[in-house]
């Protein structure tokens, strides 16, 4: 793997991204900095523990479609992580979850008012770095930020009307995932100046390739332990939250499923059944069926990258769409 995490990519443009994401890590820490030491401590906690920045690094690359050094690129890398990273501190309320980036949530190492108002503080610096971005970068932001709010108040709400368990879901993951993944394209493509033809593809390709990113993220909380993905892996089984696999399992007519949907109809609060359902997830053919599903759209997705000029920025988005994809196996 190449040391941006984008298999085969043209090195001069790596070294560029490098270079770029340099400044952009710069201006994130510089960003949270304000004259309260403990909202400037709770910020960093998560900014230092890390991250895979994949939102910052979809706006670069897509830049490279206009001009990459047009002022304003670096902002709205930031802006994507930061918007990103705001929705981290209230998920994490959200769903109870005591593990993020490998450390401490901040709702389990200060406590919920400390995390949700952390996560407010961090979309206040957003807002102070859009002002500068001009009028359509803040409508963006808005419309980007009501999807994503809506993806996750409607995530707690069952199926509406007219609308299968998984068209919900997907609506869901959706707005509150590929939203701001699309988004974090379309900046790049917009502040760069790129064509509009070419802006459009690449936010239809971020908001695909979002939606794989989530299912992706929704599998690894089953399949795969804290090490690897720095979260606790179960957490949508406690938080009753249904995602692919375990909506498969809920829509089986397999009579040997009976006990399992059981179980899975509602949060699990025993710590010794999630850890068996785990195991039982692991083997069964729903996680393969939802690997299998998670590529294909991936392949959807990866085709409104046809039409872009070919080049070094074109085959780094088929890289990046690659890794996205076999994050699940
Ligand atoms: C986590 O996003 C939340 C989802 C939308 C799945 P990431 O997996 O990009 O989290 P970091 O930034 O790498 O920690
Ligand atoms: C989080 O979805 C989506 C947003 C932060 C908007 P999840 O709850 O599935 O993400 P993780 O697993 O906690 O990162
Ligand atoms: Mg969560
Ligand atoms: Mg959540």
């Amino acid at each position: 793997m190449t040391q941006i995490g984008i298999p085969d990519i043209d090195p001069k443009l790596e070294k560029e991204l490098l270079a770029s994401m340099a400044e952009v890590e710069v201006l994130l820490r510089g960003s949270i900095e304000g004259k309260y030491p403990l909202v400037i401590e709770t910020s960093r906690h998560l900014v230092d523990a890390g991250g895979k920045r994949l939102r910052p690094l979809l706006t670069l690359i897509a830049s490279h479609f206009g001009d990459p050094k047009a002022k304003g690129i670096i902002e709205a890398a930031v802006v994507c992580e930061l918007t990103h990273l705001g929705t981290l501190y209230h998920d994490d309320v959200m769903d109870e979850a005591p593990l993020r980036r490998g450390v401490e949530s901040a709702n389990n190492r200060w406590n919920n008012t400390v995390a949700i108002l952390t996560g407010d503080y961090l979309f206040a610096k957003t807002s102070q770095l859009l002002a500068d971005l001009g009028p359509e970068a803040v409508r963006l932001q808005a419309l980007t930020f009501e999807r994503l709010v809506i993806g996750q108040i409607t995530e707690t709400q069952g199926s509406s009307e007219g609308k299968t368990q998984l068209e919900h879901y997907l609506d869901v993951v959706a707005d509150k995932t590929a939203s701001l993944i699309s988004a974090s394209a379309r900046y790049g493509a917009m502040i760069s100046g790129a064509d509009e033809k070419i802006m459009e593809a690449l936010t239809k390709f971020g908001e695909e390739i979002g939606t794989v990113f989530q299912l992706a993220d929704d599998i690894i909380d089953i399949a795969s332990d804290s090490k690897e993905s720095g979260k606790t892996p179960g957490t949508d089984l406690r938080e009753g939250v249904p995602t692919l696999v375990t909506l498969f399992i809920l829509e089986s007519d397999d009579p040997a499923d009976a006990e399992l949907k059981k179980i899975l109809s509602a949060p699990i609060t025993d710590e010794a059944i999630v850890a068996q359902t785990i195991l039982t997830l692991r083997s069964h053919s729903a996680l393969t069926r939802s690997r299998e599903l998670v590529a294909g759209y991936g392949r959807s997705a990866q085709k409104h990258l046809e039409i872009l000029p070919e080049g070094p920025a074109k085959a780094a988005l088929v890289g990046l769409s690659q890794a996205v994809i076999s994050r699940t196996s």
